[in-house]
């Protein structure tokens, strides 16, 4: 069901690498809503992955950009503004831990790990917000967001660097948001999902067993993909213009949970 509530806007979509990333389920909601949207991705992601395929879909095209690189991101906001002149709205969706990836605990970090797990998971936000605000290419009143995940706030065992690189994102968005609002009343949000079944979710050790724990312990049941997409598409509509320097949950309401009769009933004794 389309309302068109991005007609006329265009965007940049950072993260679509195939059909189970939020960021994919973002751009076909995002095209499917009217909005014109330009794809990215780093280039290894781009060939492993189907990005490609989406944006033949969508008729439109996937430019290469490590996040984490100033000179490509750079290239990439040049050829937005060729394309577009100023964009409206976009979307941060990156995350990725060496140390999760090589499976170092988190009492044995290994820290040149740790600094690119910061640099693509979060930094990457601010030198985008940076090159965004700098080069003067987000249209008044646009929106941008990046996702998040609650072990921001609250210690999850198995989420690793990932939780500071976490905090780490959400304090960025309040911070530049007060600039980009000031600038142009660009207004800046981080989403906290629910854990999903994606490339980056699957990763974290037990993820299958976050995932029950989720559904259990929120009373509408783990938000999916499909319905942060839609999050998403409401927080880059008009609709929304005057939410900023805010981290939304968006899990069901695991967040406000401290236990539930599911979880209770797991423990009952038979
Ligand atoms: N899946 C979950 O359980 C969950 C829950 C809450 C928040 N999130 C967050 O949602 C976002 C999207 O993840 P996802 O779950 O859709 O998984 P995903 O694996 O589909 O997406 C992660 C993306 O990050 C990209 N990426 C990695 N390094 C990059 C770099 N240097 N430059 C540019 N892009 C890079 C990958 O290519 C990939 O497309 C991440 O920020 C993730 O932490 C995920």
């Amino acid at each position: 069901m389309s309302n068109q509530i991005l007609k006329g806007k265009k965007g940049i979509i950072f993260g679509a690498m195939d059909e189970s990333s939020i960021a994919w389920k973002v751009a076909e909601q995002a095209h499917a809503e009217g909005a014109e949207i330009l794809l990215t991705n780093v280039p290894v992601s781009i060939r492993m992955g189907k990005v490609s395929e989406l944006a033949e879909k969508l008729g439109t095209e996937v430019i290469p950009a490590d996040a984490t690189s100033l000179e490509d991101l750079t290239l990439l906001l040049d050829k937005a503004r060729e394309k577009y002149g100023k964009v409206d709205f976009v979307l941060h969706s990156i995350g990725m831990s060496l140390n999760v990836r090589k499976k170092k605990a988190y009492t044995d970090l290994n820290y040149d790990f740790l600094q690119k797990t910061y640099d693509i998971s979060a930094v990457s936000f601010h030198k985008l917000m940076q090159l965004l605000y700098q080069k003067d290419l987000m249209n008044d009143w646009g929106s941008i967001l990046a996702l998040s995940y609650i072990a921001a706030q609250r210690t999850f065992s198995e989420y690793n660097d990932m939780a500071e690189s976490k905090a780490l994102l959400e304090s960025y968005a309040r911070s530049f948001g007060y600039h980009f609002g000031v600038k142009n009343k660009v207004r800046v949000n981080t989403i906290s999902q629910s854990p999903t079944p994606t490339t980056a979710g699957s990763g974290v050790s037990g993820f299958d067993k976050m995932l029950t724990y989720g559904e259990i312990m929120s009373p509408l049941g783990n938000a999916t993909a499909e319905e942060c997409a839609s999050y998403c598409i409401m927080m880059f509509s008009d609709y929304t213009r005057k939410v900023t320097m805010q981290n939304l949950f968006h899990d069901g309401g695991f967040s406000s949970m401290g236990v539930s009769n599911a979880v209770l009933n797991f423990f009952k004794e038979s």
